[in-house]
């Protein structure tokens, strides 16, 4: 029935053989809530099971409940808001929504599968990272770029050479019509930072701890010298050894933050070889 489950109580577990009944009697879904509550579910065109239930199994308590409301147009209207991030940026999770903020830098979002949306926190502090820089750096690789939010961001702060890479098909489609939404163009290699060619003055890798363990080596050599690399999704507990192991590659830790779960740290290759 439309808007209403079947909801079956026991006081012991309630026994298979009620399960077969309610598929007998045409259930469309069956939830198990725990042993001794199930929620049933049937189509408005079947016929009322109660009658043949409780003649059934006796022991088993049944009769309709109304389902709680749930206003689905409200939570998907609501997962578009438009969100604020650092000083100058607005996250806008569709191309077509108008900026509430007209005076901050528009990042506009094309929805789909790719990591990236700014909600995270990994995300939004290199955000941060980024405008908090005293001038937009001449070049920036994006490695596992998501949905490029991180690219396009960079190209809407006036940085003439942005890259970005992801091992993921998917995601660089995506990232593809990110740029287009923004207005921006970025370069886009399929794969990781061993697959890109050239240095950067900055290079972010939001990617987890044991990735951006695997792949310092590959990030620091994309670095120019004195540039910055940029590692987030760090989860709690993992940055002491990506700590260690950038300092083996002689990376100079500058700057780390943490919402207490994920950290961001931000390195800089030394100036010159040697
Ligand atoms: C957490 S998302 C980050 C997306 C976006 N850069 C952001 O900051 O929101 C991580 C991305 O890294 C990609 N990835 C995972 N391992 C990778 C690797 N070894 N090299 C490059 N990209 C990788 C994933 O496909 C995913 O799109």
């Amino acid at each position: 029935m439309t808007g209403q489950a079947l909801v079956l109580r026991s006081q012991d577990p309630i026994p298979d053989a009620v399960a077969d009944s309610l598929r007998a009697l045409g259930v469309t879904a069956l939830w198990e809530v725990s042993p001794t509550q199930w929620r049933a579910y049937f189509t408005d065109a079947a016929p009322d099971p109660v009658v043949a239930l409780r003649e059934r199994h006796p022991e088993v308590e049944c009769g309709w409940e109304e389902e709680p409301a749930v206003d689905w147009a409200g939570r998907y209207q609501s997962s578009l808001r438009p969100l604020a991030i650092g000083r100058r940026f607005a996250i806008l999770p569709s191309p077509a929504l108008d900026s509430p903020w007209p005076e901050r830098i528009a990042l506009r979002l094309v929805p789909g599968m790719a990591f990236g949306t700014g909600e995270h926190y990994t995300t939004a502090s290199c955000l941060r990272l980024l405008e908090e820089m005293p001038s937009s750096p001449a070049s920036v690789l994006d490695v596992g770029c998501g949905s490029g939010i991180l690219a396009a961001a960079s190209c809407k702060l006036g940085c003439p050479r942005v890259t970005a890479c992801d091992v993921d098909a998917d995601a660089l489609l995506v990232a593809g019509e990110t740029a287009a939404a923004n207005g921006v163009s970025y370069g886009l290699v399929a794969g990781s930072a061993a697959q890109v060619e050239g240095e950067f003055d900055l290079v972010f890798a939001n990617i987890l701890a044991e990735t951006l363990a695997a792949i310092l080596p590959d990030l620091a050599a994309r670095l120019a010298p004195g540039g910055l690399l940029a590692g987030s999704g760090i989860a709690a507990g993992r940055q002491e050894e990506v700590l260690a192991d950038a300092s083996s590659l002689g990376l100079v830790l500058i700057e780390s933050r943490t919402d207490g779960e994920w950290w961001t740290l931000l390195w800089r290759a030394r100036s010159s070889m040697g």
